[in-house]
């Protein structure tokens, strides 16, 4: 579904992502770990061709079309679908029409009836309260509400490809477990869709089982492994993967460390 080859990513003529390199297919769920300002969110924010960032060279590709720099909206409606770290607010336009409207672009629109039952049923099922969607997006919302209309929009939209930046901060646990529970749901009910984890914490990947989990420092992938090495690296840290740094452009597996 997604393979990233030797992706090279720069703001302001530093370098962020180094020959990153990814491939997820249908169905996989993959989640990346890493310390903080190891460029996480760039990734995530590259894949969907965030302008502020300059891909020196390296290409992505999404079912196998090289969507390297295409504009956002043509990739957004290719089926991926971001939910941010820091999501933005959006004076003056509710989530309600913000959703309808990107339903209405696209080339099966639902009618209005279809609409409102959708999100009525998104809204229940996370536990939002009912004026959230008709509020403007995001604005006075509390961190963990941002993130909750997230998932809303990620329901609306019926990605292929799921990227969720640190879903899990500023979520309590009852809303951590409610917005896992309607993920998984989500995977249930689209067999193929496919998910990219980031986040620094374990906790997350207990709800969410991952298939893959990669160590990410200084731009690229260090290691990768299973859901074990979520759990050394909450035993252990990044400590060892932060040591030797030259050589950042080839992953290895997990056994070499050991
Ligand atoms: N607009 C920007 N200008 C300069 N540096 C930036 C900008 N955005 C991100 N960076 C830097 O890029 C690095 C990676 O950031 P980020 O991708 O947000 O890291 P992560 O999500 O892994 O914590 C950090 O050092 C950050 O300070
Ligand atoms: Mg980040």
């Amino acid at each position: 579904m997604l393979k990233i080859e030797n992706l090279n990513v720069k703001i302001n003529d530093k370098q962020i992502l180094k020959n990153f390199n990814i491939e997820i297919k249908n169905g996989e769920i993959h989640a990346i770990m890493g310390p903080n300002g190891t460029g996480k969110s760039t990734l995530s924010k590259v894949i969907l061709s965030d302008k502020r960032y300059t891909v020196e060279s390296g290409k992505i590709y999404f079912n196998k079309e090289d969507i390297t720099n295409k504009k956002t909206n043509e990739i957004a409606k290719k089926g991926i679908f971001l939910a941010n770290q820091l999501p933005c607010e959006i004076d003056g336009v509710t989530t309600a029409d913000f959703l309808r409207t990107a339903l209405n672009n696209d080339d099966n629109p639902i009618s209005l009836y279809e609409f409102i039952n959708k999100i009525n049923k998104a809204q229940e099922d996370l536990k939002m309260k009912s004026d959230m969607i008709h509020r403007s997006i995001n604005k006075g919302f509390s961190g963990g509400e941002k993130k909750k209309n997230e998932i809303l929009q990620m329901k609306i939209l019926e990605p292929k490809l799921i990227i969720l930046d640190e879903i899990d901060s500023g979520l309590d646990v009852d809303s951590l477990k409610i917005v896992c529970e309607n993920i998984n749901d989500y995977l249930v009910e689209h067999k193929d869709a496919s998910v990219l984890i980031i986040t620094h914490y374990r906790r997350l990947l207990d709800y969410i089982k991952p298939n893959f989990v990669h160590v990410m420092v200084d731009g690229s992938i260090k290691c990768s492994g299973d859901y074990s090495l979520a759990l050394e690296i909450e035993k252990e840290g990044y400590g060892k993967y932060t040591l030797n740094n030259d050589n950042n452009s080839s992953a290895v597996i997990v056994d070499e460390y050991e």
